[in-house]
């Protein structure tokens, strides 16, 4: 959300506009009941949610679901790692683009110290998190110089390291062909000697390979190779819009019906039209054109 196009004092949705944590669980046993094993809690900031650790706890255990993970900026994890263990989280991923604070915050304007994250993710390990995913967006010319450090630093087998290529999500990042650093060249650049490794399952965003340190390094080449045909993700925003894409401009609204009195049925039934009608694939087709038209931020889709 960069301050200047977002402001300095951003823009809270009132309370009322978003999904209370008991509509938030009723969904995920509807998206459960339809098919959904896996659940990422992301943002906006998850952590900065007040209490989101009892969502985890009212989710865990809905049949179907095998899989509660939550991507943060790890800015509080410290604070929230054991809270979020004992809730039942099983995976965790922390954003981080680079071990340099000067450029960890150029790239992400935050307002905290690089070791606060590094902080974090220590607190996650101890508490049990592992192995943890971390996720660097690579830009050029902003942190790619911070590709080798960042691969050498989180070789280990407690870690799982994600480089993504810089996308075009939203209208706001200023993103031009320019600042995509190629998955290949990504892989040079990490100077380590990589195994590649076989994908865990179809639809698989990363390219993976495995780490002289014994760790994994994944790159995901959502610019270069795109993955449309296998993306099996739905989206829900804060105040209840169901994306089918990540680069779509609008959601469909979930919020009416559940607050309209709905039954669980009727919820699953819009949501599997919704869902039955999707034919998306914006990156296979994605030009400097598509890339200027309307689309939902970052912050509001979660990645
Ligand atoms: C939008 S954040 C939301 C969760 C949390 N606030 C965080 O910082 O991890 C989710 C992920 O999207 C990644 N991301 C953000 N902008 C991106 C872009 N333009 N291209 C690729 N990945 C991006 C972030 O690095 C992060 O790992």
């Amino acid at each position: 959300m960069p301050r200047e196009v977002f402001g300095r004092g951003y823009d809270f949705l009132p309370r009322a506009e978003i999904l209370s944590l008991e509509e938030c669980a009723r969904l995920v046993r509807i998206f459960a009941s339809l098919g959904m094993e896996k659940l990422r809690l992301t943002g906006g900031e998850p952590l900065l949610r007040r209490n989101v650790e009892a969502l985890i706890g009212m989710v865990r255990g809905t049949p179907g679901l095998q899989d509660i993970a939550l991507t943060t900026n790890g800015s509080v994890l410290s604070e929230k790692a054991r809270a979020l263990r004992e809730a039942g989280l099983h995976r965790l991923t922390v954003s981080l683009d680079a071990l340099d604070d000067a450029t960890f915050r150029a790239m992400n304007d935050a307002d905290f110290p690089v070791a606060r994250v590094l902080d974090g993710i220590d607190a996650a390990l101890a508490a049990g998190f592992s192995p943890i995913k971390i996720n660097m967006v690579v830009k050029r010319g902003v942190n790619d110089d911070q590709i080798a450090a960042m691969a050498h630093r989180f070789s280990g087998p407690q870690y799982v390291l994600r480089m993504i290529e810089f996308m075009d999500v939203g209208n706001s990042n200023g993103w031009r062909m320019a600042d995509v650093v190629p998955a290949a060249e990504i892989a040079e650049r990490t100077e380590l000697s990589l195994t590649p490794l076989a994908p865990n399952y179809e639809g698989e965003t990363a390219l993976r390979y495995r780490t002289p340190g014994g760790g994994e390094l994944g790159i995901i080449a959502s610019v270069t190779r795109p993955f449309c045909k296998g993306c099996t993700r739905a989206r829900l925003t804060a105040d209840g819009k169901l994306f089918t894409c990540l680069f779509s401009a609008h959601g469909h609204d979930l919020r009416a019906p559940l607050r309209n009195g709905a039954s669980d049925a009727d919820i699953a039934a819009l949501i599997g039209g919704i869902w039955g009608k999707r034919d998306d694939r914006y990156s296979e087709l994605r030009t400097s054109e598509t890339a200027a038209l309307p689309k939902a931020e970052m912050s509001l889709l979660g990645g």
